[in-house]
């Protein structure tokens, strides 16, 4: 005799601001204690709207494995205003597909490859930019090496000048996207140039009078670029429209909030647990040690190096959970979800699941060899149609600055206390800065 699965929702914590506040401020403490008493999945009313969530992998499946138009983005009213209307954050049916299309063949195969060397070399130009002979602070290295390879890799390594013009007004816009900006509509209020709305709008208007100008070089330049704004404006859809200004700007703005402060956080994470961790930069160092050449792609494909990559984003996912809104109704588990709520794997519950996981609060990057995990019970890139189009470039790029590093520089931490996660805009990442003394290695 068949089960028909009981209309009605699953429950959860009751209003509105305070489960959206503890989300903010600690979203697997809240997540874990909202499961213990409510179950999985459990209902949140968020301020952006009502999210059904889970971390169990046969609901992450069914939510992954639906058809795209079963979707529309989350948030959309509070999203658009932020990173604009043409961003692939909030395209939706075809017009999403036809984007996905367009840019995902510009950050892969051998177009990446390319990128390697000049990953590298900032890696290695930011780091001997400091006195060795005083700590120097990991996030913040980390953060300056990737800034200047999505700065270079977006618009080109040629004009220095530029790039530094660029990579200036992305700390600032980075600064000024404050969490609250991204959870309510509400939040997006003028006064007196005093809110933080106003502070990430003037952030932006800077980022986009450069984009402009970046733009204007390349109507004006007749030899071949092969930078990704030069893509862009040379790119055409299939049915031969190319891409507006505005639309433009949107890309570029959400390649440069989306693809750096994500691999800058797990880079300084990589390090912190390796050197808390050091029978595994032993076995990584190892690794390093034997290999015949530094070439990017000797370390991209190198396994030792991977799984610390890998370990890195299942401890530490940078996003906690992804959102997708119905625009039907849909059955998930026991339960129907009606159009107009949202559903979120939570990928940070899935990251922790021990029976998944053994030892799951363990940094023990050997799980990832010789065993590999479901998209369902790993996915610190998302799933589905939204999957994140840079994973390859940033799983690429991680290998990269990590195994030059640390095949030529030792690191040494500063401070003994523990380091945990804590909110920055959308992304989590390390409480505090963390210092290391770096020497070269013999
Ligand atoms: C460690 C590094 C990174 C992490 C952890 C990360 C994570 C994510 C996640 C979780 C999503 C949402 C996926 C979903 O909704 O299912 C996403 C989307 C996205 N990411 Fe990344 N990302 C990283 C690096 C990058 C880089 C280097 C770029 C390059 C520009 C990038 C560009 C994007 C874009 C454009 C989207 C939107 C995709 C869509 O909606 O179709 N990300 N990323």
């Amino acid at each position: 005799m068949s089960v028909t699965p009981p209309l009605g929702l699953p429950t959860g914590p009751k209003g509105k601001w305070g489960p959206t506040l503890r989300l903010i401020r600690n979203p697997r403490e809240a997540m874990e204690a909202w499961v213990k008493e409510f179950g999985d999945p459990f209902l949140l009313n968020a301020l952006n709207g009502p999210v059904v969530v889970t971390g169990r992998e046969e609901l992450i499946r069914t939510i992954y494995g639906q058809s795209p138009d079963a979707y529309e983005p989350f948030a959309v009213a509070t999203t658009t205003p932020l990173m604009g209307a043409g961003s692939m954050f909030v395209l939706d049916g075809e017009e999403h597909r036809r984007e996905r299309r367009l840019i995902m063949p510009m950050f892969h195969g051998d177009r990446m490859k390319a990128y390697g060397l000049a990953m590298q070399e900032t890696a290695m130009e930011q780091l001997t930019k400091h006195d060795l002979s005083k700590p120097l602070l990991t996030k913040t290295l980390m953060t300056d090496i990737s800034l200047e390879i999505i700065v270079r890799t977006v618009f080109g390594g040629d004009d220095r000048e530029m790039a530094q013009h660029m990579i200036d007004a992305s700390h600032r816009t980075v600064a000024a996207a404050s969490p609250l900006l991204f959870f309510s509509r509400k939040t997006h209020v003028s006064f007196l140039g005093l809110t933080p709305w106003d502070r990430w709008n003037k952030a932006k208007a800077n980022l986009f009078t450069l984009f402009d100008k970046a733009i204007e070089v390349r109507k004006r330049t007749v030899a071949q670029r092969e930078d990704i704004l030069s893509l862009l404006c040379d790119a055409k859809y299939e049915d031969g429209q190319s891409i507006s200004r505005e639309h433009i700007h949107a890309e570029l703005m959400t390649f440069l909030f989306a693809g750096h402060e994500t691999t800058a956080l797990t880079l300084t994470w990589a390090i912190y647990h390796l050197h808390r961790c050091r029978q595994h930069l032993v076995r990584l160092r190892e690794e390093l040690d034997a290999l015949p050449d530094l070439q990017p792609s000797t370390l991209a494909a190198a396994p030792y190096l991977k799984a610390v990559v890998q370990e890195t984003l299942r401890i530490h996912p940078i996003v906690t959970e992804t959102l997708r809104k119905l625009k039907t109704p849909m059955v998930l588990g026991n339960y129907t979800i009606p159009a107009g709520m949202a559903v979120a794997p939570a990928t940070v519950l899935a990251h922790h699941n021990p029976q998944t996981y053994v030892d799951p609060d363990a940094f023990q990057p050997d799980r990832f060899l010789g065993r590999s995990y479901s998209p369902f019970e790993y996915m610190p890139f998302g799933g589905g149609h939204r999957r994140c189009i840079g994973a390859a470039f940033a799983g690429y790029e991680m290998a990269i600055v990590l195994g030059t590093l640390l095949k030529r520089y030792e690191f040494e931490l500063q401070e003994s206390q523990e380091v945990v996660p804590k909110r920055r805009s959308v992304t989590m990442g390390p409480s505090s800065d963390i210092p290391v003394v770096v020497r070269t290695r013999c």
